[in-house]
Parts: C-alpha cells; sequence; structure tokens
C-alpha cells in the first residue's frame, strides 16, 4: 500500500470507513464476526486509517472497532468524531462542540475503543453555536494532555477551515468526495495551502458508483433502516439519471481491466498524495477489492472521460441533514 499524508500524519492511502458494519446500510450490524474479519483483512492489506464516530450506532460502532483493535492498536491511525451527540442536554440532533460536551465525549470514546489516545479526533458536522476557536481550544488541550494526536474537522468551508487552522493545526479535512460529489474541488487548493489533508467520505457513492443498485428494485429492496432509501440521488428521476454516471465509470473499468469501484477510488488517489478515500464496506472480499484499488493506474485520458462526468442529481445528504453542513 503506499502511503499518504494528513497533515504530518502518515497513513495508508486507503483507509477503511467502519460505519456500515453498525450503522446507515442494509445489513448493519448483522454479522459483528465478518465486520471483524474484515477490519483485521484491512490491517493485513496495509491499510492503517480506521474511521469511525460516537455518533454511529450510537455508540456501538466504536465497540466494534475497540473489539477488533485489541493487540492491534499500535498498527492502526485510529480516527473518530465527536459533535453530533450533545452531552450538555441540547436537543436530540443538534450539533454540540462546546468544551463541555467535547471533555464528556472524549472520555466515552476512548473507553468505547479501549485505547488511551486517538490519534485522529474530528469535530463531526461545525456547531453554528459555538466559536470554532473554543471548540479547536479544548481539543488542542486534549493534544497536550495525550489524549489525542491529531485534530480534523468534517464537513467544514473554507472560512472555518481557516479560523481553526488558525488556532492550532488541523491534520485533516473529512469531507464527501467523490466522482459525483465534487464540492471539495474548492477546497483542495485552501487545504493544500495550509498543509491539510482530505479524507474523502462515501468515495463509492454510498455503493452506487460500484454498480451495485441498478434499478429501483434493487433500492427498494434495502433495509428500511438504510439511509439511501429516502437519500435524493437514490430516489425518483435522480436515480434514473445518476445510472449514466454509473455506466461511464464501468465503461472506464472495463478499458482498465478493473472493477468500477476500483475506478472511483483511483480517481481520487490520481489526486495526490494528501487525499485518503475512506471506502466503507463489512465484507472481506469487498475490503480486498477496494484496497486492491491502490495498484490501479488511470491514464491522462480516463481521468480526463471521468472529469467530463457530471455530478450527481439531487443532493448529497437529505435537505434536513443539508442544513448541518457548511457551504
Ligand atoms: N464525516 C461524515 O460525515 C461521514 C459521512 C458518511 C460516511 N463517513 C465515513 O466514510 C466511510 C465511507 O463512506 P460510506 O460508507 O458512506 O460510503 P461508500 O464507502 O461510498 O460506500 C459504502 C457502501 O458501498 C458498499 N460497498 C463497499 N465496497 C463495495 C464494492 N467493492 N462493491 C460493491 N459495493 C461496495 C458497502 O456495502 P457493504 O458494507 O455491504 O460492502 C456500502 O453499502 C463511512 O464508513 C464512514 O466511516 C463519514
Amino acid at each position: 500500500m503506499h502511503s499518504a499524508k494528513l497533515g504530518d500524519l502518515d497513513v495508508g492511502r486507503i483507509g477503511l470507513g467502519a460505519m456500515g458494519m453498525s450503522h446507515g446500510y442494509t445489513g448493519s450490524g448483522s454479522d459483528d464476526a465478518e465486520s471483524i474479519r474484515t477490519i483485521h483483512r484491512a490491517i493485513d492489506l496495509g491499510v492503517t486509517l480506521i474511521d469511525t464516530a460516537e455518533v454511529y450506532g450510537p455508540y456501538v460502532n466504536e465497540e466494534l472497532v475497540g473489539k477488533a483493535l485489541q493487540g492491534r492498536r499500535d498498527q492502526v491511525v485510529l480516527a473518530t468524531k465527536f459533535g453530533l451527540i450533545s452531552h450538555t442536554g441540547r436537543a436530540a440532533g443538534s450539533a454540540d462542540s462546546s468544551p463541555q460536551s467535547i471533555r464528556t465525549a472524549v472520555e466515552g470514546s476512548l473507553k468505547r475503543l479501549g485505547t488511551d489516545h486517538i490519534d485522529l479526533y474530528y469535530q463531526h458536522r461545525v456547531d453554528p453555536d459555538t466559536p470554532i476557536e473554543d471548540t479547536v481550544g479544548t481539543l488542542a488541550e486534549l493534544v497536550k494532555e495525550g489524549k489525542i494526536r491529531h485534530i480534523g474537522l468534517s464537513e467544514a468551508w473554507i472560512p472555518t477551515i481557516r479560523r481553526a487552522h488558525a488556532v492550532h493545526p488541523i491534520a485533516a479535512l473529512q469531507s464527501e468526495y467523490s466522482l459525483w460529489t465534487r464540492d471539495q474541488d474548492e477546497v483542495l487548493p485552501v487545504l493544500r495551502e495550509l498543509g491539510i489533508g482530505l479524507v474523502a467520505y462515501s468515495p463509492l457513492g454510498r455503493g452506487f458508483l460500484t454498480g451495485a443498485l441498478r434499478t429501483p428494485a434493487d433500492v427498494e429492496k434495502l433495509d428500511d433502516s438504510d439511509f439511501r432509501k429516502t437519500h435524493p440521488r437514490f430516489t425518483g428521476e435522480n436515480f434514473q439519471r445518476n445510472l449514466a454516471i454509473a455506466d461511464e465509470v464501468q465503461n472506464v473499468a472495463d478499458q482498465v481491466g478493473a472493477t468500477a469501484g476500483q475506478v472511483a477510488l483511483a480517481w481520487l488517489l490520481a489526486k495526490g498524495n494528501d487525499v485518503v478515500p475512506i471506502p466503507g464496506t463489512k465484507r472481506v472480499s469487498r475490503v480486498e477489492e477496494n484496497t486492491a484499488a491502490d495498484a490501479v493506474e488511470l491514464t491522462a485520458e480516463q481521468i480526463a472521460t471521468l472529469d467530463a462526468l457530471p455530478v450527481a442529481e439531487g443532493g448529497h445528504h437529505t435537505d434536513e441533514q443539508m442544513k448541518m453542513i457548511e457551504r
């Protein structure tokens, strides 16, 4: 596995998203043993960056990751997130990055993960009711205390990133970035100016770019708790229009002799060694397929074909969730 840099943090250039093992997608929580095997296989294949969050489950995804990492903690760069659960009594669903809430959150995450430090601790969503300076100031204290090693933000936009970085170096921004979600193209030059890495979440378009969902009936069959059943890109006319993107990714994959998912990842890897996709899967066979994208090289012509694709029809979250995303 090639390496990548998030600020001054070294990671394997493809990570593993653990969310779907417990939360959000069909089959979540149904086979923890396979999820743990998937984490172990990922580590054997050179993955170091393992991504979870307090809110996944909530809590159970961190517990699962902690269990999987027993005896392997020092082989990984362990990343988790706070800020979507309030520990100060704010209404459910409100962001809370107040110093008091962070202090409670970090102790819970350390316990569930079975570790004495978190390598990369992200604010999950910007909290409009807490100045970012107060949030990052508290995180800087946690760095000094040795409870966390590096600080990250998620779905923060440029002015907040600059303000945060002025308080303490930010190692990584984690935001949705993939062939069908390209708004990070605008942020990347700023991250490079500041020396911040970009962790690309949902790099497979929540599975859509792999070609796994081809018809409305495929979406209908998903679990009722699966986000995609109500996701604007997976429903109605948008779903039909977006199939043209998946078709084109498959065309390039056929030329390359790779899978469509691998091409979606290789397109991100071609951006540079400061862009780290964290594809999510709970299956050994898929973590093997996804990490093998490390060896897939696209030609300039293939990259140009992919660059020319339209972005997806439909927002990248529901309207309600988009209110928490800074733009
Ligand atoms: N910061 C944030 O706000 C935020 C938001 C969303 C996600 N994330 C993080 O980013 C990680 C990745 O994003 P994501 O899980 O939303 O989306 P993703 O990686 O784009 O796609 C995951 C989906 O694709 C399927 N899949 C994975 N590999 C596949 C393959 N080779 N062929 C066919 N299907 C495949 C998975 O199913 P199986 O599991 O059944 O294989 C799952 O349903 C998450 O796990 C989480 O850690 C962060």
